[in-house]
């Protein structure tokens, strides 16, 4: 008879793995389905973890080449060993998935190895071996938008995944999408010395992230070297050459011009996977975007079967995933597990970091909501001097009649960090007037949130 489990998960990314160890933490006989060698999904082998690993080691050449000389500290003769630094990002993302190898023995949950499709409600094959389980949960993720004429091969023309595993500093990397994977790993790759150009469809960058955040990233951006082409799209990669010779035009019709690469990183988006899933045969539905569509519990048009983390509707965060994982593995059990979309922090870990919580000015304009604005410079942050850090800012937007803090937008050093004591505000349900209130350590960077409250009263006392 097929071994049965009250809960099969399918994909241990963050959604799936976090969703299998709160399942057992609540009584439940689980079991996750991995297709990969490893667990932990895109974020922990391809995604969050190496990009944060190689993020970390090209800000350290950077720093020791450009700013520590401000500091008094006189280096010569340094040198990138590309292979050690990439061999200590496989180190870092091998602790990490181990570490869930480990979880899930500690916690007993089965990892059923191989690819999982649903042949029924309540029934999934793995690799052809039969299992049955009292509900089902999709946590498959999402893989790279392809973009026709621009055939990725993961050499010259790479994804994210080709992207961080380069063993040569390209001389010159056409990213196409500035986004969060073409700034992030673009600046990886500029760091450690190659000539930078991203090529973004919009007039501006990262959509979605409040645009006076958006206009100020662009200006450092560039200053550090990076060179941008908005409102550009790239139509063609001809790759006939020793170089790629891309063909761009501008995004709203125009001549067509040709741009050369040693190597080309395609980051237009990602969109939801579920290739061989069975979801299609079973009638799973999904939305124009190819989404598992499912309700406010995470259940989709199935009984018994749920869906979370990049393969559903929403930001495609980790911690958006895990917090899915979290909450449905309590309603499973019958508890009350509730995730609040209105509070997702979102970080784009570059130097200087961006922040952001909440809608943003744009959104508020459109939804005629008034508002008031607090804003403090880290220009005027004693430890930001101190750090030689001073690029960038706090904002924060409040309600005007009840001063609820409804967004809140940082760039600047630290930013991912600074913006969690935000988080727990809005969860609060906290005013500006409130986190004004509240006594910072000093000197710190979170003072500039501080002031940043108090401004939005006009109060600040540093500026
Ligand atoms: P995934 O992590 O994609 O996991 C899905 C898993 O399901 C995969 O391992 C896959 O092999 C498996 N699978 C799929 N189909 C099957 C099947 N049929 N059978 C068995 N297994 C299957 N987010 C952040 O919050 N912070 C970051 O810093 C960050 N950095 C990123 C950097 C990069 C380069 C990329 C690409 C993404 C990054 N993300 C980041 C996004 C983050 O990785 C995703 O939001 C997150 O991984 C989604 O989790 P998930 O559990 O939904 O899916
Ligand atoms: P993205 O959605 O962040 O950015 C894609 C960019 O490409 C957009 O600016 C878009 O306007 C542009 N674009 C779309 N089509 C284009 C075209 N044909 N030509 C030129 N530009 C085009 O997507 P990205 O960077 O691929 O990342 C995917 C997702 O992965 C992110 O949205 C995020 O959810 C997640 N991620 C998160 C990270 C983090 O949390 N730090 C880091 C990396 C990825």
């Amino acid at each position: 008879m097929a071994d049965t489990f009250d809960v099969i998960i399918i994909g241990s990314g963050p959604g799936g793995y976090v969703c299998a160890l709160r399942a057992t933490q609540l009584g439940l006989k689980v079991a996750c389905v991995e297709k990969r060698t490893t667990l932990g999904g895109t974020c922990l082998n391809v995604g969050c973890i190496p990009s944060k690993a190689l993020l970390q080691s090209s800000e350290n050449f950077h720093e020791t080449m450009h700013t520590w000389k401000d500091h008094g500290i006189m280096v010569e003769g340094v040198t990138i060993d590309l292979a050690r630094m990439q061999a200590r990002k496989g180190e870092v993302v091998s602790a990490n998935v181990k570490g869930i190898e480990f979880l899930f023995k500690k916690n007993k949950v089965t990892w059923l190895k191989g690819e999982g499709r649903i042949t029924a409600p309540g029934k999934v094959s793995v690799d052809g071996v039969e299992y049955s389980a009292k509900h089902i949960v999709i946590a498959t993720g999402s893989e790279s938008i392809p973009l026709p004429g621009v055939e990725v091969d993961e050499k010259r023309i790479v994804t994210s995944t080709g992207a961080l595993e380069l063993d040569q500093i390209p001389r010159h990397l056409v990213v196409i999408g500035g986004g969060y994977i073409g700034l992030e790993l673009g600046s990886v790759w500029h760091r450690l010395g190659a000539e930078v150009t991203v090529v973004e469809f919009l007039d501006r960058l990262v959509p979605g992230v409040d645009g006076e955040v958006g206009k100020t990233f662009e200006r450092i951006l560039g200053k550090q070297g990076i060179k941008f082409r908005l409102s550009t799209k790239v139509t063609q990669a001809d790759t006939s050459g020793a170089r790629v010779a891309l063909t761009l035009e501008p995004a709203k019709g125009g001549a067509a011009e040709t741009l050369e690469a040693d190597v080309v990183l395609l980051a237009i988006g990602r969109r939801a996977y579920t290739e061989g899933l069975g979801t299609k045969e079973i009638g799973v539905e999904t939305d124009e975007r190819g989404r598992v569509k499912v309700d406010a519990h995470w259940a989709t048009n199935i009984p018994g079967i749920y869906a979370i983390g990049d393969v559903i509707s929403g930001p495609m965060l980790a911690h958006k995933a895990e917090d899915e994982g979290v909450a449905l593995a309590e309603r499973l059990v019958g508890q009350a597990g509730h995730v609040n979309y209105d509070v997702i922090p979102g970080v784009i870990y570059t130097w200087p970091e961006v922040a952001s919580i909440g809608r943003t000015e744009e959104q508020l304009k459109a939804d005629g909501v008034a508002y008031s604005i607090g804003k403090f410079p880290f220009t005027a942050n004693a430890r930001a001097r101190a750090m030689n850090a001073t690029e960038g800012f706090v904002k924060i937007l409040a309600d005007k009649t009840t001063d609820l803090i409804l967004g809140a937008h940082i760039i600047g050093p630290d930013a991912g960090t600074l913006i969690a004591e935000l988080a727990t505000a809005m969860e609060f349900g906290a005013s500006s007037e409130d986190v004004a209130r509240t006594c910072h350590a000093h000197p710190t960077l979170n003072e500039a949130v501080k002031e940043a409250a108090l401004a939005v009263e006009g109060r600040a006392l540093h500026i």
